[in-house]
């Protein structure tokens, strides 16, 4: 009351008496005096300071978790953003309660295939503990985005841990990182376009070696001691102002070894492959071009069957597809590959009198080579390959090969007869006449 008594005591006194001060006198009053009013504007100042208190809870908290703690955001964009998953699924101090599962086909050489199941992180949080630190991983699927090229949704994993801890994120990217290329190592990665860009395909392979493709006396020398060198003259074709890439082309009948031998080459100077399709629906001149400027570092790209792609061009496949590839399209993407980096292009062809000169012309094709059925030194070298160190046998079998005048015989062929007679070369020997039919089946 004594309030009350002072502020109309001010009003009173106030010099000028105005229509203001009587009006803030009056909600005074009934401010005051009326206990309910009185009571809600108790509880509304209440709840304005728990209001407050709570922003400043949540900002203080905000601040707080700026000052100590650090998050590392990893898109599924990122090539680390796998690497990572893999990491985790093998680290032993986590916990996870939400998992999915990854399955991985693994084909043997032999075409056996086995299984094998990672249970990597699913979405959620997860909690690990590395290198003494606490971290959280939070796996999360944004609802609305989809990566349009594999229609997967877009997700992120969001590392968190104390600021003082930051360093360890790199340590255990690189752990990742270091993980699967160990998974790699001694393998060749067999690329394949996927709408824009390039995906590997299926598991990477083992490497061939190169000693296991037989081809003519010095070809594989020839071909390797060539793209070695054009490997290490970087620096000779940038001073000169010539693109720096390379274009090869193995030409000669099936089953010489020519897809083979890239395999091998790949193997031999640690190179991926990136294999491209020409006849494949819906491969536009743009898609090409960009999938040209986009090859994967220290890869190889393959366009096998160089011929077919545009004899086929003009007809439409049975969904009614035609290839949107253009001739020139091509051209002018094997032209235009323009990186600093080093492209080799690798083509084949079972028919090499069917390409347009302008195909083969220095630049697009520098360097051709002929596969072709298996010679006598050919032979030779399989049958001691497949058989081990026994000249006599190897000397009975080419007499008898030259005997029947056996002529035409692909490397292919001599393999499907060895690998028949695995163990018994006398067998071999004995069924040397099948070689007569390219398309013998024992
Ligand atoms: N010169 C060779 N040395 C060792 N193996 C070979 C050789 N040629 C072919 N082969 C074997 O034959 C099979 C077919 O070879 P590959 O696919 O390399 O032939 P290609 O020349 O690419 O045939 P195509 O022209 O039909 O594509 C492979 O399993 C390979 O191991
Ligand atoms: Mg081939």
């Amino acid at each position: 009351m004594n309030g009350q008594t002072i502020d109309l005591e001010k009003i009173k006194n106030s010099s000028d008496g105005t229509v203001r001060g009587m009006v803030s006198a009056g909600i005074n009053e009934v401010m005051v005096n009326n206990p309910y009013f009185a009571a809600g504007g108790g509880l509304m100042l209440l709840g304005t300071a728990l209001a407050l208190g709570r922003q400043g809870v949540v900002k203080s908290s905000g601040f707080i978790y700026r000052q100590l703690l650090v998050d590392l955001e990893i898109p599924s964009k990122d090539k680390s953003y796998l690497w990572f998953l893999e990491w985790m699924s093998q680290y032993k101090h986590r916990s996870s309660r939400h998992l999915s599962v990854e399955t991985n086909y693994l084909q043997h050489d032999n075409g056996a295939v086995t299984t094998k199941f990672s249970l990597v992180p699913g979405p959620g949080k997860h909690f690990i503990k590395y290198r003494g630190a606490y971290m959280m991983v939070n796996r999360e699927r944004s609802g609305r985005l989809l990566d349009m090229t594999s229609g997967a949704p877009f997700e992120t994993v969001t590392l968190t841990t104390l600021y003082r801890d930051r360093h360890l994120f790199s340590d255990m990217l690189a752990e990742a990182k270091k993980l699967a290329l160990k998974a790699r190592e001694g393998k060749t990665v067999i690329y394949t376009s996927w709408g824009p860009e390039w995906r590997p395909f299926g598991q990477p392979r083992k490497k061939r070696v190169i000693g296991s493709v037989i081809l003519d006396k010095g070809v594989s020398q020839t071909i390797v001691n060539d793209v070695k060198d054009f490997l290490s003259s970087g620096e000779w074709y940038h001073t000169r102002g010539i693109p720096y890439r390379r274009g090869y082309l193995l030409y000669g009948p099936p089953g010489s070894g020519k897809t083979s031998f890239i395999q091998a080459l790949a193997g031999e100077l640690d190179y991926n492959i990136c294999i491209l399709n020409l006849s494949e629906a819906n491969l536009t001149d743009d898609r090409l071009n960009h999938l040209m400027n986009h090859i994967p570092e220290r890869s190889i790209l393959l366009l096998e069957d160089i011929d077919a792609a545009f004899n086929k061009r003009a007809q439409s496949d049975e969904k009614g597809y035609t290839s949107g590839v253009t001739f020139s399209g091509l051209l002018n993407a094997l032209d235009g590959v323009a990186s600093a980096e080093e492209c080799i292009t690798f083509m084949t062809t079972n028919h090499p009198e069917k390409l347009d000169p302008a195909l083969l012309r220095p630049g697009r094709v520098d360097f051709k080579v002929l596969i072709d059925n298996a010679t006598d030194h050919q032979v030779k070298e399989m049958f001691l390959r497949f058989y081990g160190d026994e000249p006599e046998l190897c000397n009975e079998f080419m007499a008898k090969f030259k005997k029947l005048q056996l002529t035409h015989v692909s490397t292919a062929q001599l393999q499907g007869l060895f690998v028949y007679n695995k163990r018994d070369p006398h067998q071999a020997i004995s069924m040397i006449e099948t070689l007569r039919n390219p398309n013998s089946v024992f």
